[in-house]
C-alpha cells in the first residue's frame, strides 16, 4: 500500500521535537488558539470541568440549563443572571498567567502570527499582546452596545452597573433596549475578524492549541484548518478535538503553566518567560 502520508516534520512526537523544531527556525509563523483553560490558574474557572467549571456552579441563578447564561435569547427575557455573573468575572480583578506571557514572549521573539482566543477576559492584552495579533473570536467585556438598536454604552456607566449588579439599559429615548458588553453570546454571530483572519492558519508552521475543549463551533474547527504536515501542539489537561490523528500531532497533557514552562526550558527561553511573568 502506497503510504502518502507526508514525511514527519518533527525529529520526535514529543516537547523535545517540538522545542528542536523551533530552535531551529522551523516555527516562524506560529498560530495559537486559547481557551478558558489558560485562565483558570489567574483564579477564572473555566466552563466545562466537571467540579470547578462555571457550568457546573450555576445553580444559584436557576438557570434552565447552563449554558442559558450566555445565550441571546433567554439573556433578552433575564439579563440578570448574566449581570450576576458579569460582576463576578469582570476584568480588573486577574492577573494574566505564565501561560499568558508565553504568548508575550512568542510575540518579542517575532514568532506569533496570530493568537485566536476564546476567552473574554482580556487576559491576553494585559499580558502584552498587540491587539492586532489577537482575534477575540468570542468578544470581550472591552466593548458594550445595545443588543436592539447596536447604540455603543459608555464604559464608565458599565463598570459602574456591574460593580452595582444593575442591568444597564441604552440611552437613546426611543430604545431603552438592554445594553450587554459585547460578548458573543449563543445564537449571536462571531466577529468578521474571526472568519477575516481564518485563512491564516493555512499559512502557520506551527499551531499550538491551549486550554480549550474545543467543543465550540465554528472556533472548534480552526485546527483543521491548518497545514497537513504542520505541528499541531496540544497543551491542555485533555486530549480533546482530535488532535492526535496527524503524523505531526504532538500532546502535551497537563497543567498549561507547567507545560508552557518546560517547553520554554526545552527552548532555553525559562528565565526570559519566569522575568517576562514577574513584570506582568
Ligand atoms: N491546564 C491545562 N488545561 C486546562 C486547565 C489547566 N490549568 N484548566 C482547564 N483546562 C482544560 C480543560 O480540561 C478543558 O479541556 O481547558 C479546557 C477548558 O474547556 P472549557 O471549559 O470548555 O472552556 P473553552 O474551551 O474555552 O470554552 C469554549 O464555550 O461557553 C463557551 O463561549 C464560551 O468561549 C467559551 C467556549
Amino acid at each position: 500500500v502506497d503510504d502518502n502520508t507526508p514525511p514527519q516534520k518533527l525529529s520526535s512526537r514529543n516537547l523535545e521535537g517540538v522545542a528542536k523544531y523551533i530552535k531551529d527556525g522551523k516555527a516562524r509563523k506560529i498560530v495559537v488558539m486559547t481557551g478558558a483553560g489558560i485562565s483558570t490558574s489567574a483564579g477564572i474557572p473555566d466552563f466545562r470541568s466537571s467540579d470547578t467549571g462555571l457550568y457546573a456552579n450555576l445553580a444559584r441563578l436557576n438557570l434552565p440549563y447552563a449554558e442559558a447564561v450566555f445565550d441571546i435569547s433567554y439573556f433578552r427575557n433575564n439579563p440578570h443572571p448574566f449581570y450576576t455573573l458579569a460582576h463576578e468575572l469582570y476584568p480588573g480583578r486577574y492577573r494574566p498567567t505564565i501561560s499568558h506571557s508565553f504568548l508575550k514572549l512568542l510575540h518579542q521573539k517575532g514568532l506569533l502570527l496570530k493568537l485566536f482566543t476564546q476567552n473574554i477576559d482580556c487576559l491576553e492584552r494585559e499580558a502584552g499582546v498587540p491587539e492586532d495579533i489577537i482575534v477575540e473570536a468570542h468578544g470581550s467585556f472591552a466593548k458594550q452596545s445595545c443588543i436592539d438598536c447596536k447604540t455603543p454604552y459608555p464604559h464608565d456607566l458599565m463598570q459602574k452597573a456591574i460593580h452595582e449588579k444593575q442591568v444597564p439599559h441604552c440611552q437613546q429615548e426611543n430604545c431603552k433596549g438592554l445594553v450587554k458588553p459585547d460578548i458573543v453570546f449563543f445564537g449571536e454571530a462571531l466577529p468578521s475578524d474571526f472568519f477575516d483572519n481564518r485563512y491564516l492558519l493555512s499559512q502557520a508552521d506551527l499551531c499550538i492549541i491551549m486550554g480549550t475543549s474545543l467543543s465550540v463551533h465554528p472556533f472548534a474547527s480552526l485546527p483543521q484548518f491548518v497545514g497537513e504536515s504542520v505541528p499541531r501542539v496540544l497543551i491542555n489537561l485533555e486530549q480533546v478535538g482530535g488532535i492526535g490523528s496527524r503524523t505531526d500531532d504532538v500532546l502535551l497533557l497537563g497543567d498549561c503553566d507547567e507545560g508552557v514552562r518546560k517547553l520554554a526550558k526545552a527552548c532555553g527561553w525559562l528565565e526570559e518567560l519566569e522575568a517576562l511573568w514577574v513584570t506582568t
